[in-house]
């Protein structure tokens, strides 16, 4: 049995990209019979750039209820807000005496952080050595991540083992597990579906502001009645994304034959996302309406991961001694 960890970061409602990207493949990880998964909010990270506490509170309530929405199990796995287990604060610091100063200042996300904002705080430069107390307060063994988030995994391989070095058997080192075929979803201009590009598709607004969305994809001018490239087209691109592949053949056969114009396409688009997600985006509302639901789960994880938390900082505070 492999245990698995892994941090989502709760910048806001998940958008389709982060759903087909990194939702759904997650979850299927974490049906494996014989994986324990630990899947939390990170919200204490959050807390280097995000000062508005409604915010704070309601990016965390939309993330949760994206995961529940989408199956996943919290009675089998441990789902949990990062502040709720405010051990990993106290870890934090362990580590913090541990994490060599240089490395962090070369880290690639800070360099990039830094170069882009005015007001750099020092959680921003420590932001790797949170994470690597998230990953090492449970014995994590396996951490599914992006590409971007290598170096930390590495930074935080690092800090264990010089850790280990001066107290030996502290700490599980942890394999990181970057998933190769990973959905690159195309947003409404055909760049890659992100926040910081404006060009999401969300799923869990209302049906009105959900086809504006649709509607608003980028296409070429070419006339309803000539032929289209499906493979160029970002309507289609979503829409293969999305279909069974007797669905995508129709519609690449109405594309290559013409007669179909990019208004129709949309409104395909429009209603195979109703009926794929119909039951998800309806679960999603009714848990944002009931948030107390949500709490519940929440609370069921803090507690089955302080215990584990509490068993693994026990034996490095008697290896430091204290
Ligand atoms: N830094 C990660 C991200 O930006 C989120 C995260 C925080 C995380 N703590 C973690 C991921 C621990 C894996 C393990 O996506």
């Amino acid at each position: 049995m492999a245990r698995i960890l892994t941090g989502i970061q709760s910048t806001g409602t998940p958008h389709l990209g982060n759903i087909l990207g990194a939702i759904v493949p997650a979850i299927e990880l974490s049906k494996q019979a014989n994986n324990e998964s630990l899947f939390f909010i990170a919200d204490l990270h959050s807390f280097t750039n995000i000062r508005d506490s409604k915010k704070l509170r309601e990016n965390t309530y939309a993330t949760a209820a994206a995961w529940i929405a989408f199956g996943f199990d919290t009675k089998k796995n441990i789902f949990y807000r990062q502040s709720d287990v405010t051990q990993v604060c106290e870890l934090a610091w362990y580590l913090n005496c541990f994490a060599p100063f240089q490395r962090l200042q070369l880290a690639h996300s800070f360099k990039d952080k830094s170069d882009r904002i005015s007001e750099i705080n020092t959680g921003l430069f420590t932001y790797p050595v949170l994470m690597a107390a998230d990953i090492l307060l449970y014995d994590a063994e396996i951490v599914p991540v992006g590409k971007d988030q290598l170096q930390h995994l590495e930074i935080t391989r690092d800090i264990a083992s010089r850790f280990n070095h001066k107290y030996p058997n502290s700490f599980i080192l942890p394999e990181s597990k970057v998933d190769e075929k990973v959905m690159i979803v195309p947003g409404t201009d055909g760049n890659k579906m992100s926040k910081s590009y404006n060009n999401c598709i969300d799923i869990f607004v209302d049906d009105k502001q959900l086809r504006k969305q649709i509607m608003k994809i980028q296409t070429d001018s070419i006339s309803i009645s000539e032929p289209k490239n499906p493979e160029t087209c970002n309507v289609f691109k979503l829409f293969n994304l999305l279909s069974n592949s007797e669905q995508s053949n129709d519609m690449k056969k109405k594309y290559l034959a013409g007669g179909i114009g990019y208004g129709d396409a949309k409104q395909e688009l429009f209603e195979l996302i109703c009926n794929n997600f119909y039951s998800q985006r309806r679960k999603f509302v009714d848990l944002m309406n009931n948030k107390e639901i949500i709490d519940i789960e929440l609370q069921r994880g803090a507690d089955k991961a302080k215990n584990i938390a509490n068993h693994v900082l026990k034996r490095v505070r008697e290896n430091i001694g204290y």
